[in-house]
């Protein structure tokens, strides 16, 4: 696992890019623009960054993330992602995504929408309830007293004990909230969406989730 793929350079995947390269993975980024748009990152990155187009980080990617808008989650390519990791970062917001009636009627996850649209990939959702500048400032060594922690959420276990494996690297404790189905209750407006938590904390809040139907 040495190289990380982003599609999305914007607030969260240039954040990601950061923490990757100083944790030593190469990372090759991109966007919707291409990658001559990225040209400045790269440079803020240094010798282990490139960009590239969306397929071929799909395809660089040991590990990929899809940090997009949700509503353009369609347009990640799927060949290249079989049987990869993928991490979704992604949260629904109406007012910037338009309506998708299967999440306003809470029949799915925005994770099961992805890992739909991906069949044969390993969807983990993480990274989607911390703002993106905290991410190079709230991580500390395993083991840091009130460590901050993250969710993720997904239905293979070896891929989830992948990326607990980063997060921890990264900086971070990692709860577990179940299967996708269950990524619901880190979305937006729930108690552990957007604070500072640590593992126990964020267990509390995942339990005091509610449905927005409820
Ligand atoms: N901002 C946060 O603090 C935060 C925290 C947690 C989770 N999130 C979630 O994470 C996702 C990304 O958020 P963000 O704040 O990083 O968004 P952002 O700053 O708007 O960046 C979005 C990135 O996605 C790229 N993009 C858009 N459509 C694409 C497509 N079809 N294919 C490939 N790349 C595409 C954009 O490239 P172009 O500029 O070239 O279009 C841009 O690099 C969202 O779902 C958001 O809700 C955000």
């Amino acid at each position: 696992m040495q190289t990380i793929g982003l599609i999305g350079a914007g607030h969260i995947g240039s954040q990601l890019a950061r923490l990757a390269v100083a944790h030593g993975y190469t990372v090759v980024i991109s966007n919707s623009r291409g990658p001559e748009t990225l040209t400045e990152l790269v440079r803020e990155l240094g010798p282990k960054a490139r960009a590239a187009t969306v397929v071929e980080a799909a395809r660089a990617g040991d590990i990929v993330v899809v940090t997009i808008p949700l509503k353009s989650y369609r347009t990640v390519p799927v060949e290249p992602l079989i049987g990869k990791i993928v991490i979704d970062t992604n949260n629904y917001y109406p007012q910037r995504d338009g309506h998708i009636p299967e999440l306003d009627n809470e029949s799915t996850t925005t994770s099961e929408l992805l890992q739909a649209h991906l069949p044969t990939s390993k969807v983990v959702k993480a990274f989607n309830h911390i703002y993106a500048a905290q991410l190079t400032t709230d991580g500390r060594p395993t083991g840091a007293k009130n460590r901050r922690a993250l969710v993720i959420a997904g239905d293979d276990p070896g891929a989830k004990a992948t990326v607990t494996r980063l997060l921890d690297e990264f900086g971070f404790d990692v709860v577990d909230a179940g299967p996708s189905k269950e990524g619901w209750r880190i979305q937006r407006d729930t108690p552990g969406y957007g604070p500072r938590r640590t593992a126990e904390q964020l267990r509390a809040d995942l339990k005091a989730a509610k449905r927005y139907s409820a």
